[in-house]
């Protein structure tokens, strides 16, 4: 069952340049439990179609069904974790996790069931009292991560969220999420710059058009899980994509066009 449908969806901005046609008849299902990678040339509307299946943005033709209803605003059912951590300051690392969940007023007994839960998926139940200012910056993504699966979204959608992290960090954030997903089987759609890391956590990639704001290519990961950075198959399929990857950035930026970016 698809999850995530978009149908013939076109976004157009109205900025001070112009008009800016940034997507055009992108068709794209998401099936129940999938995990998707989106690539693409910086400025090729990645996070405008996160943007638009988030409900932050409304497209400029076309329709965005989820779970078989028009998506006409946000949701805590799609949940986005940018890359940059957006944690409250002033509250601790477990207030910060609860933090959705006593809003929505969860009786405290399962906020706390929840939380502790959660902390321990993402190795963090040491820290649970520490200030988000005192955590590092793996440690507070992984935080972002347990604060969004305790509204236990239906959808997590991820906007380049280990970009900003040193090697070492973002591989051991793959592990966390890769545990979350085979434990939770979210649908996760997850946009990166990164082609290996889209090939280790995908199951699919598709390709952006740094021109046309089309999808160009889909790849299908059929490699088991769990997958790691240097295995040989999730280093030869990503070479694929990455030539592929690399022709879509020398069309874009040969153009001093709108996608140019
Ligand atoms: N609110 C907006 N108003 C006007 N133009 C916008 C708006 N949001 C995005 N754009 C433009 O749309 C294009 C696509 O932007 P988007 O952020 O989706 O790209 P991206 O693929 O995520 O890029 P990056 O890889 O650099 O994050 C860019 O040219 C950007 O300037
Ligand atoms: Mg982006």
């Amino acid at each position: 069952m698809a999850v995530v449908e978009l149908k013939k969806v076109a976004k157009v901005f109205a900025s001070q340049a112009g008009r800016l046609t940034v997507l055009v008849d992108i068709d794209l299902e998401v099936a129940d439990g999938e995990f998707l990678c989106v690539v693409g040339p910086s400025g090729c509307g990645k996070s405008t179609l996160l943007n638009l299946i988030a409900g932050f943005e409304r497209p400029s033709s076309g329709e965005i069904v989820v779970n078989g209803q028009p998506v006409t605003g946000p949701s805590p059912s799609r949940f986005v974790i940018f890359q940059e951590p957006a944690l409250f300051p002033w509250l601790n690392v477990y207030q910060n996790v609860v933090f959705g969940l006593r809003m929505a007023g969860v009786d405290p007994s399962e906020q706390q069931d929840k939380a502790h839960a959660l902390l321990k998926a993402v190795h963090l139940s040491k820290f649970a009292q520490a200030w988000v200012t005192e955590i590092s910056g793996g440690m507070k993504q992984r935080v972002a991560i347990a604060r969004a699966l305790a509204m236990d979204p239906d959808i997590l959608l991820m906007d380049e969220p280990f970009a900003a992290l040193d090697a070492q960090t973002r591989d051991m954030l793959h592990e966390v999420l890769e545990e979350v997903y085979q434990q939770t089987s979210k649908t996760i759609v997850f946009v990166t710059h990164n082609v290996r890391e889209a090939v280790r956590l995908g199951s699919r990639v598709i390709l952006m058009s740094g021109q046309e704001g089309r999808i160009i290519e889909q790849f299908p990961v059929h490699l088991p899980r769990n997958r790691y950075l240097e295995d040989v198959e999730v280093v030869t399929i990503a070479s694929r994509i990455r030539d592929k990857l690399r022709q879509e950035v020398l069309r874009s930026s040969g153009e001093e066009g709108e996608h140019a970016g």
